[in-house]
């Protein structure tokens, strides 16, 4: 199938990064950095930096120029996993077909590769090859600002306050655009800036990177319950099991999927104005929700 080759090839070109990007695995201390090859080359889907790519090449970007961003979006994603596992967030035992990070290497390790890793995010856009500095400086902020107190970690942080917990429908969404939305969309819109988009152009990016990343988290959701532990490589069924707060929770199974299939077909329409060069990002999208793992 034509989008599995796109998913491939982009994804070798991630690997290869980040391998030439960060510390080598036998470097000191080895602990450290065999824990953060551990989790990070355990066979993640890489969506997030594969959209950097991808958004770039949308807008008739270099591609080359987008890598390093690609890469830190990785290192930050994987970094979230890590720490979402951990004994005191979700306390997962089961993560990309191994062993959380925690169980492999102990919990101080854990913490350690995700700071790390969270870190080198940083030290990799820096020194992105480019001459166009505003764009990069661009892209960094809206990393930073899709990772922190007011992205990621602020739906991290109302999902582990609302476990147990009946929330209205619009905390719950609050969560899934915060705790994963945000990062996608980010994605979409630093490999748009690095590639040179036109204001035109972002909006409607932006507009797809909202609509996917909601979805992606309605699909995770939804997965959790309809999923198996053995194809997606993470344990099915604990969401229930810790009382989260989930779309199919809150909402029902049939309406969760009828507002992801919404989603999609939302995000398809916000690439109208785009040829050929947008049919990755459509083909992502459609399967965003249609993946089994
Ligand atoms: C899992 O993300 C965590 C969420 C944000 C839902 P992915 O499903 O992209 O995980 P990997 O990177 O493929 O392992
Ligand atoms: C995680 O959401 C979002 C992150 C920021 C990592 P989940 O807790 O639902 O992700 P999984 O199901 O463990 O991958
Ligand atoms: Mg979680
Ligand atoms: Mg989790
Ligand atoms: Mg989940």
């Amino acid at each position: 199938m034509e989008l599995d080759r796109y998913l491939a090839e982009k994804a070798g070109i991630v690997n290869r990064g980040l391998k030439d990007l960060l510390p080598k695995e036998d470097e000191y201390p080895q602990s450290l950095h065999r824990a953060m090859h551990y989790s990070l080359f355990a066979g993640g889907k890489r969506l997030r930096p594969i959209l950097v790519l991808a958004a770039c090449e949308a807008v008739g970007g270099k591609t080359d120029e987008a890598l390093n961003a690609a890469c830190a979006f990785e290192c930050i994603h994987t970094y979230s996993l890590i720490h979402d596992d951990l004994p005191a967030i979700d306390n997962d035992d089961l993560r990309r077909g191994r062993p959380t990070c925690h169980k492999a290497w102990g919990e101080a390790t854990a913490i350690l590769a995700g700071d790390a890793l969270l870190t080198s995010a940083f030290e990799i856009i820096a020194k992105t090859p480019t001459e166009n500095t505003k764009a990069l400086v661009r892209a960094t902020f809206e990393l930073a600002r899709a990772a922190g107190s007011v992205g990621m970690i602020g739906g991290q942080t109302v999902d582990i306050e609302s476990e147990g917990k009946e929330i209205p429908f619009p905390v719950l969404e609050y969560i899934h655009i915060h705790k994963t939305g945000e990062l996608i969309l980010a994605s979409i819109r630093c490999g748009a800036i690095l590639g040179g988009a036109r204001d035109g152009q972002l909006d409607a990016l932006t507009r797809y990177g909202q609509a996917t990343g909601l979805a992606f988290q309605i699909a995770d959701d939804i997965l959790d319950v309809e999923g198996s532990t053995e194809e997606m490589g993470k344990a099915a069924g604990m969401d229930e099991q810790k009382g989260k707060a989930t779309y199919p929770s809150l909402i029902g199974m049939d309406e969760s999927k009828k507002r992801a299939a919404e989603l999609v077909e939302k995000a398809v329409q916000s690439l109208s104005d785009f040829g050929v060069e947008a049919g990755p990002l459509r083909a992502i999208a459609r399967f965003i929700v249609s993946r089994r793992k």
